[in-house]
């Protein structure tokens, strides 16, 4: 069968950080060559030499912080899979108790981001990086870098990107945070930061968001005070100092005012969206207005959580998942990637179209998961697995879960493939049509000789009781939300129970669908947004037809980890070829106008609607 008219079918178709001569050294080198930010106010801003970031007598006037967490530190077919199952299993898997935490706090100042990485850091013994106190160290001890973050401190305003990255970056190479683990404290604080780090694939197993209202903030930090002796943190009422010797010691920082604490909260609040965006795959927010113990409880078991996933992973492979890329994988470059495969309006797809992107889907998951990413999902739709289309085939759906499961099965994980169940009460019960029968096709299907089905691959459902503490990875069938149905309450349980544990969607349909019926869902629409979007496209294909129609096929977009979005045009050549031409890359998704830009080789005007052309992809790739 053929889709598409005959003319156009293929015609042709710390704990205290103790100051290091080492670490001093390596600061200065990385900070010395730096120039001011261009975000920096000031209208000519001079090279920062620093002739002398550190005292030279390490004795002589090494800066004093003031809390003692500011005791600076510078101081395919399925047989040809599971081929060597004893081999993985014996050789891969091999716990590794010393793999570090790397943990980030995040929150609103005066949110107790300090007080909680005291309490971290004398249990998990983390190297506690704090930005605050690094700089507050400088500023004491007068150098140059010190004397020039102090007047955006002052003002309560953000350091200079630059010098704060360098100084972070400096400070986690060393070994000590290499060996222990980090805690990084006040540290990204704007996009460019969380950027600057994610280039470096410097990524952190956990980041914890601290929230507290605007008004208890304020109340903070007003109230702060702080021993410069200890370095402990009071407060003058919630946490008094103990004698009347500290409390005459006592001094307060000069960014605690409630004005500028104002502006600080002002310019948190204009960067923790965008930093969210690069961490949400891991972040966990927690209430903060609580007793100290109580957040630090919650805190604890987190923390405690991941510790237990990371001691699951392997030496060899990827330190969170334990996932390591096939040797041909691991050196294997996009550049050889042979471009959009040809002839995908005939339908059914032929065995090597399929294959063809069963394999593509596959390379881009093992690289996410390599680099550490554990939410992610796989949007693939070519005809065969287009829902819209009357050719979409569950076999090809349930082939590329196969694919996929026993790859990850050949490298010795448990993988655990998740189809949802009938949810819902009385007359809506029941599940979303498409995945009506998939589990039993799944169970029946030809899993190999090797007897994968039921010991590396299980069939389960979606929810938290289906995480097992043997399981790896989790590959979710097409989850979807039906009306009076949310799954993302079940899929939220279930992520949170796999922890660290890659998670896969295969074609989720997660938009927040009206409940009907008076069903309750759990989650405000706000939060079940956020948790849809906090799964990161590994992988992203879709054909692109005239608005309202189905063919022909004008282009494609495909997005394969970590590559950028690729836009094609479909162009007909002669002889009944066709051919797929690049037209643009993007760094995200692109939205219709840009698709629509891109296509038309012009720019738009600024006031446009969606309906021209591809205003049929508008609710798609917005
Ligand atoms: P920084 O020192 O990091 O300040 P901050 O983020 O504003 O956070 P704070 O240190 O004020 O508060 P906290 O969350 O640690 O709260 P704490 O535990 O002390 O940065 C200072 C400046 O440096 C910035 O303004 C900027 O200029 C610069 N800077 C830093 N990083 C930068 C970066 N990456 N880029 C650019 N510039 C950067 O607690 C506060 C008070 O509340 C205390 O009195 C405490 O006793 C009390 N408290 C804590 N927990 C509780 C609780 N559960 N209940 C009641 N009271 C509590």
């Amino acid at each position: 069968m053929q889709v598409g008219s005959p003319s156009h079918a293929l015609i042709p178709p710390v704990t205290s950080l103790s100051l290091c001569p080492m670490s001093a050294t390596m600061l200065h080198a990385s900070l010395s060559s730096l120039h001011c930010s261009s975000a920096s106010p000031s209208p000519s801003p001079p090279r920062l030499s620093s002739p002398s970031l550190y005292p030279s007598s390490p004795s002589s006037a090494r800066p004093t912080c003031l809390r003692s967490r500011h005791v600076l530190s510078f101081s395919v077919p399925a047989k040809t899979h599971l081929r060597a199952k004893s081999k993985s299993m014996g050789l891969k898997v091999n716990c590794s108790a010393g793999e570090p935490l790397k943990v980030m706090i995040s929150g609103a100042p005066a949110s107790g981001k300090g007080t909680q990485c005291e309490l971290i850091v004398k249990k998990f013994g983390l190297v506690h990086i704090s930005t605050g106190d690094l700089l507050r160290a400088e500023v004491s001890a007068g150098t140059e870098i010190g004397n020039k973050a102090k007047e955006f401190m002052n003002a309560g305003k953000l350091v200079p990107d630059e010098i704060v990255t360098a100084m972070v970056t400096a400070r986690l190479s060393l070994p000590d945070a290499q060996e222990k683990g980090w805690l990084l404290d006040g540290y990204p604080r704007s996009y460019a930061q969380a950027q600057s780090l994610e280039e470096r694939k410097i990524r952190p197993d956990i980041y914890i968001v601290l929230e507290v209202p605007d008004e208890i903030l304020i109340d903070r930090c007003v109230g702060r005070r702080l021993d410069p002796l200890t370095g402990k943190i009071y407060h003058i009422k919630n946490f008094p100092p103990e004698t009347e010797e500290i409390k005459a010691r006592l001094v307060t920082r000069p960014d605690d005012t409630e004005e500028k604490v104002k502006s600080r909260l002002e310019i948190y609040k204009q960067n923790a969206q965008a930093i969210l965006s690069t961490y949400l795959s891991v972040m966990n927010k927690i209430d903060g207005n609580r007793p100290k113990d109580v957040v630090f409880g919650e805190v604890d078991s987190l923390l405690s959580r991941v510790q237990k996933d990371k001691a699951k992973t392997t030496k060899l492979g990827n330190p969170v998942s334990g996932i390591s890329l096939p040797s041909n994988q691991a050196t294997k470059k996009e550049g050889k990637w042979r471009g959009i495969p040809t002839r995908l309006n005939n339908i059914p797809h032929s065995r090597e179209i399929r294959t063809y992107f069963y394999d593509d889907v596959l390379q881009a998951t093992q690289r996410a998961i390599y680099d550490g990413k554990t939410r992610l999902k796989v949007e693939i739709n070519i005809p065969e697995l287009n829902p819209e289309m009357d050719v979409y085939r569950i076999g090809t759906l349930t082939e590329l879960v196969r694919v996929i499961a026993l790859s990850f099965a050949d490298d010795g994980k448990r993988v655990k493939v998740c189809v949802q169940g009938s949810m819902g009460e009385g007359a809506l019960a029941g599940m979303p049509l498409q995945l009506a029968g998939t589990r039993k096709i799944l169970e029946f299907m030809d899993w190999g000789d090797d007897g994968a089905l039921g010991t590396f691959i299980q069939i389960g459902s979606i929810g938290a009781k289906e995480v097992d503490e043997q399981d790896d990875i989790f590959i979710l069938v097409a989850p979807q939300n039906a009306v009076g149905n949310c799954i993302i309450d079940d899929l939220r349980g279930m992520t949170e129970s796999a922890g660290m544990r890659p998670v896969i969607l295969i074609n989720p349909r997660l938009k927040d669908l009206p409940g009907s019926s008076g069903i309750m869902q759990t989650m405000g629409r706000d939060k079940r947004l956020e948790y849809a979007a906090s799964f990161e496209n590994c992988y992203f294909f879709r054909l692109l037809y005239y608005a309202g129609t189905q063919y022909p096929i004008m282009g494609a977009l495909r997005m394969s980890y970590p590559y950028p979005y690729q836009l094609y045009k479909r162009v007909d050549q002669p002889s009944r070829k066709e051919e797929y031409i690049l037209l643009a890359t993007f760094d995200g998704r692109p939205s219709i106008d840009e698709v629509n830009d891109a296509f038309l080789g012009k720019p738009r005007n600024q006031v446009k609607s969606t309906s021209g052309i591809w205003g049929f992809l508008s609710s798609i790739l917005q």
